[in-house]
């Protein structure tokens, strides 16, 4: 893989386990904590997804508190000591237990590691620095100089625009089957992080590699 130097990873589900925030307050939440966090995540995504279509951005962390709203709703209500816990957790999620030790190893053969997501500026940082990741990534780069949220070709592009690679030439991680997708269509070598073990999708623009967990990258 050195010829793919330049590794370019999905944030949330990819590097950051996004039913962390829930997991750590699943006694607050109550008996239905994993429908909240199912809901609280595919609401967050359908929204991402709508205000691309109608031109109608708001940022992420907006989408992320409107999602949880509607996701409580559903499942009979929280507190709001649990909501505002819920919301911070989510600003500190735990990365999952191989971000760490493999991004330190692509880092020591010189590679070069960023974050594109849909996050903004703020909640990446946040989720950077308290899972200890900060040494290890360049800056991330978020949606928000976009003002759009992926699939949109314009957020892949930003990875060419700050380091003037041809999209063939970077390697794309997500779990997110998606966002997988996209970054294909956009032209990047693709790698399909599929910790969940879903069926495949998106059948006309497959990943070139998929792999359980992120150290399989340390192989390929
Ligand atoms: C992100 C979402 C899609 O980090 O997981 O961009």
């Amino acid at each position: 893989m050195s010829e793919h130097a330049l590794y370019v990873f999905d944030a949330y589900g990819t590097l950051l386990d996004v039913h962390s925030a829930v997991a750590r307050h699943r006694a607050l939440v109550g008996a239905e904590a994993d429908r909240l966090s199912d809901i609280w995540r595919t609401k967050q995504l359908e929204y991402t997804w709508t205000r691309s279509l109608m031109g109608a951005y708001r940022d992420f962390w907006a989408l992320t508190e409107e999602a949880l709203d509607f996701a409580a709703a559903r499942c009979g209500g929280i507190s709001a000591e649990a909501r505002e816990k819920l919301l911070s957790a989510y600003e500190t999620l735990d990365a999952f237990a191989d971000v760490a030790p493999t991004l330190a190893a692509l880092k020591a053969r010189g590679a070069k590691l960023v974050i594109l997501s849909n996050g903004t500026p703020a909640m990446l940082d946040s989720a950077v620095r308290s899972a200890g990741l900060g040494d290890l990534l360049d800056p991330s780069i978020s949606v928000a100089d976009v003002g759009v949220f992926k699939t949109d070709a314009r957020v892949y592009e930003r990875v060419g625009a700050r380091y003037g690679v041809a999209p063939q030439a970077v390697s794309f991680q997500s779990s997110n089957r998606w966002d997988i997708a996209g970054a294909t269509k956009f032209g990047f070598r693709t790698v399909w992080i599929n910790r969940a073990k879903a069926p495949d999708e998106y059948r006309d623009l497959p990943p070139a590699a998929v792999l359980d967990g992120l150290a399989g990258l340390l192989t390929l």
